[in-house]
């Protein structure tokens, strides 16, 4: 042992240094650095005990010396154990323990390693690992929540089959793959996919199931259930019909079928994230499975079919081909995030999707890109994992996805991908095989499309158009702004589509994508009579800033005409922008050109409702900010706060003729259903009422809300009525009708933080962090509060500080106890240099704050040194 330990260099290995809870450190690991495992695992046997103070926890592991390795040392990863007992090959062991696992001597041969130990779940409020909630037991443990539960090589290039016993008097108990054998007291799992650790799981509580089932592509029966409390029972139909649909849609468009008997999904009321692909036992937070019309709007019933459709095509994406270290995370998030984009897409139109989607990239993606977090796609660097399940490994990494799909075209992506789960099934992969796969099935050269996962910040791009002589030239810029460790950038591959209309109206080119790759490039278009009208980046071709010089005469033409419906949304988006822009700088009146465009719109019967609806709302308060950041200006909340109240008000009255026409029209007589025509119809009924009630002091908003039978159009009124000021007797009776209901309760406090007057934000968050039901311990509750202050920018950034020290005291709080959503939520303060000194100062004292705060996790250490570097 004295032999092994010396030979042992920790230097070598981030993971095992001891860390000082005195002196946070943080050690970052490097992709650079990666070795492939030492031993690998053949198969694991785990029992447990359960018991809420001192779970006992059984593993019999296999190891074997892996041939490939660097190295003998075995390491086992493991934090927060009572280690009871430890043998190899049937040889009691005293393994030395170390900071973050242990290490002993072994064969260098296979062997059998049996260790016993003691875990206290009930305990874990860090809810990673496993945890109880609700009185039942679960397991969160990706990415490294595995080494709470026992001592094991927790990475995920160690892929072993799973046999699993549970013991306890509870009445459900699951794991992951298929039901061995279930007796009094004790379940028996199966799993015979080698998976690696963080797709472990276990559920152990009193539960009742939805259950349903489908028959896979080659006539395989597979029983599906949702299992959830019983008062929940009634909110899991909607879920199993979104697997249903899941399932058979990755069957027909990617040829994927599922391979196991059972398939169970799990709804858990404390839960760190949306929601968790296990193999074969996909656990969810209540918030992203459960939906009724009652309880849940229409854009919950949404995301609960794409969280679903999400954790389910992790199937193939993550768990059949997983990633080989944590750094290629994007190969299974953000190819997961394209796919459900897809699925939502060819379910539901994609115009409308698009749309969505690009308004979180904007306002999510784009402010970290743009910010001192901004990360590759594929990150070289970390101390912890967890603060990388970001806007850009997720959503980036399906637009990078997008543009590959855009680039090849869609049958030979169709071809890279069958390559790509043919030659990767059962490994755990990197971002250059995912690559290979595609320049071996396409002969295409990706080597400077590579720079989209190693290159951060948002790329700029602008447009000069000249015309002259029937031609049509333009020349395109490209330019990525430095972000932190990346001075210099290089020129990426910039999918630009493209469509030409006449001044008319009329389409003249239909879309072609115009591949930009050099720092400057022109095109050129040419037979024209007059001046085309280009459309560009149709459908958000790329993830870029694009900036062109059209008239705002031209912006009413798209966002009249244009053939691309996201173009014509994003027209609307441009023209608001401006005028937005122009009142926040220059006290401009809003443009006529914007609010004639807006009447015309919205009095377009061929229009569908749901982009009637999205081209009607104002970017966000956030988007605002970012484009006067951009444009060199320093933001100021109030004032970008009180024009959007203006532009609203002046929306209001230029369209008040009008707007309760469309808004009646726009009624539903038909039983609810989330379907998307009748969640369209919702959606502008909503958008139209916000409009009215700022002329009719309400009445409509009232009367909405007093026959509204289903939660779209409940919480639309009330939201309406909070934005005037009014309204609260429905919030006394909402909160009073859905007291025993935690997922509305949910929306209670949120509502109230989003549509709070910026200087009154601060008493309504020590009101609601008063109150017994803000249970702060439970992600949900928190996060509908202290998550939700960043939807109200100019209540936020009060100049005073005050409600940055209030955000700073609470993160500082629920840090101790909960990291991982923590540091999540730091991420607020990360556009603190784009305001006036003043507020610089406040936030920059309100992170330090937090960064000295004693016992600040690694997570939370992390998120703030990068923040203040
Ligand atoms: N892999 C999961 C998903 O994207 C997210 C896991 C988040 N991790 C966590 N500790 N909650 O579907
Ligand atoms: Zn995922």
């Amino acid at each position: 042992l004295a032999a092994k330990l010396a030979a042992f260099r920790p230097d070598k290995e981030a993971w095992m240094q001891p860390t000082h809870a005195t002196i946070p450190q943080p050690q970052k690991i490097y992709l650079a650095d990666y070795t492939p495992p030492a031993y690998l695992v053949r198969h694991v046997e785990l029992t447990f005990r359960l018991a809420p103070k001192a779970t006992r926890v059984i593993a019999r592991i296999q190891f074997a010396p892996n041939p490939a390795a660097h190295s003998r040392d075995f390491f086992l990863h493991g934090e927060k154990l009572k280690l009871i007992r430890a043998s190899i090959d049937g040889t009691p062991v005293q393994p030395v323990l170390v900071d973050g696992g242990l290490t002993a001597s072994v064969p260098d041969a296979p062997f059998v390693w049996e260790s016993e130990v003691e875990i206290a779940p009930i305990e874990n409020t860090a809810l990673d690992g496993l945890y109880m909630s609700n009185g039942m037991y679960c397991t969160q443990c990706e990415p490294e929540g595995f080494r709470r539960i026992t001592y094991y090589p927790d990475r995920p290039d160690v892929m072993a089959p799973f046999d699993v016993r549970i013991e306890s008097d509870l009445p459900i108990l699951l794991s992951n793959g298929n039901p061995v054998e279930r007796g009094a007291g004790y379940a028996v799992w199966h799993d015979p996919w080698p998976k690696p650790s963080y797709l472990f799981a276990l559920v152990a509580g009193d539960l009742v199931a939805e259950r349903g089932a489908f028959t896979t592509m080659s006539g395989k029966d597979v029983s599906l259930a949702v299992w959830t409390r019983a008062a929940d029972a009634d909110k899991a139909s909607f879920a199993l019909g979104a697997l249903q649909r899941s399932m058979l849609w990755d069957e027909q468009a990617y040829g994927r079928e599922y391979d196991l008997d059972v398939f169970n999904i799990v709804a858990v009321s404390d839960f760190n994230s949306g929601a968790m692909e296990n193999k074969g036992l996909n656990i969810f937070n209540t918030a992203a499975v459960l939906a009724s019309p009652a309880t849940a709007t229409d854009m919950d019933f949404q995301r609960v079919e794409g969280v679903i459709a999400h954790e389910y095509f992790h199937n193939w994406t993550g768990n059949r081909i997983t990633c080989r270290d944590w750094f290629q995370l994007s190969l299974k998030e953000g190819l997961t995030v394209f796919r459900d984009q897809q699925f939502t897409g060819d379910l539901h139109g994609h115009a409308v999707k698009r749309i969505r989607d690009v308004i979180k990239l904007h306002t999510r993606q784009f402010r970290e890109d743009g910010g001192p977090l901004a990360h590759n796609v594929r990150p070289e660097s970390f101390v912890e994992i967890s603060n990388f399940y970001t806007g850009t490994i997720y959503e980036k990494g399906a637009e990078v996805i997008r543009m590959l799909h855009r680039l090849v075209g869609p049958v030979a992506y169709g071809e890279a991908l069958d390559l790509y789960f043919d030659r990767l099934d059962g490994q755990a992969a990197t971002i250059e095989d995912w690559l290979q796969v595609f320049q071996d099935a396409t002969g295409r050269d990706l080597t400077q499309f590579k720079r989209w996962y190693q290159q951060a910040g948002t790329p700029q791009v602008s447009v000069v158009k000249e015309y002259a002589d029937g031609i049509l030239k333009l020349t395109l810029r490209q330019h990525t702004p430095p972000t932190p460790g990346q001075p210099d950038k290089l020129p990426l591959v910039i999918p630009v589509a493209i469509g030409l209309l006449d001044s008319e109206g009329r389409e003249i080119l239909a879309t072609q994508v115009l591949e930009f790759n050099q720092p400057e490039q022109c095109f050129t278009f040419s037979g024209f009579d007059d001046a085309p009208i280009a459309s560009l980046l149709r459908g958000f071709s790329a993830p870029v800033i694009l900036r062109q010089e059209n008239t705002s005469e031209e912006l009413a033409l798209l966002l009249a005409h244009d053939t691309d419906s996201f173009n014509r949304w994003d027209a609307g988006q441009q023209l608001a922008r401006r005028t937005l822009a122009a009142m926040v700088i220059d006290n401009a009146p809003p443009s006529s050109t914007y609010l004639n465009a807006m009447q015309a719109m919205l009095m377009n019967e061929a229009l569908y409702p749901a982009l009637r609806a999205l081209i009607l709302s104002l970017p966000s308060e956030e988007d605002t900010a970012q484009n006067l950041a951009l444009a060199g200006q320093i933001p100021d909340p109030d004032a970008i706060h009180a024009a959007h109240e203006a532009l609203k008000n002046h929306l209001a009255e230029h369209l008040e003729a009008v707007l309760p026409g469309v808004y009646a029209a726009m009624q539903v007589d038909a039983p609810y259903s989330p379907e998307a025509d009748q969640a369209g119809k919702r959606a502008l009924a909503n958008a139209t009422l916000a409009l009215i009630s700022r002329t009719d002091h309400g009445q409509a908003a009232e009367a909405q809300y007093a026959k509204a039978d289903n939660m779209t159009l409940t919480l639309g009124a009330l939201a309406s009525l909070l934005s005037i000021g009014r309204g609260n007797s429905q919030l006394a009776a909402f909160a009073t009708h859905w007291a025993d209901d935690k997922l509305v309760i949910d929306k209670w406090f949120a509502l109230q933080v989003t549509e709070a007057a910026p200087r009154r934000l601060l008493n309504m968050l020590n009101r609601l962090t008063a109150l017994d039901t803000f249970d702060w311990q439970n992600p949900n509750r928190f996060r509908s509060v202290l998550a939700t202050i960043s939807a109200n920018p100019a209540g936020f950034h009060q100049a005073d500080g005050s409600v940055y020290r209030f955000v700073a005291d609470w993160l500082i709080r629920l840090d101790s106890v909960n990291p991982w959503t923590a540091s999540r939520i730091s991420a607020a303060f990360d556009g603190w240099r784009r305001y006036d000194t003043g507020r610089q100062a406040l936030m920059r004292a309100q992170i330090e704050r937090i960064a000295k705060a004693p016992g600040i996790s690694r997570e939370m250490s992390e998120m703030v040194g990068r923040m203040l570097a």
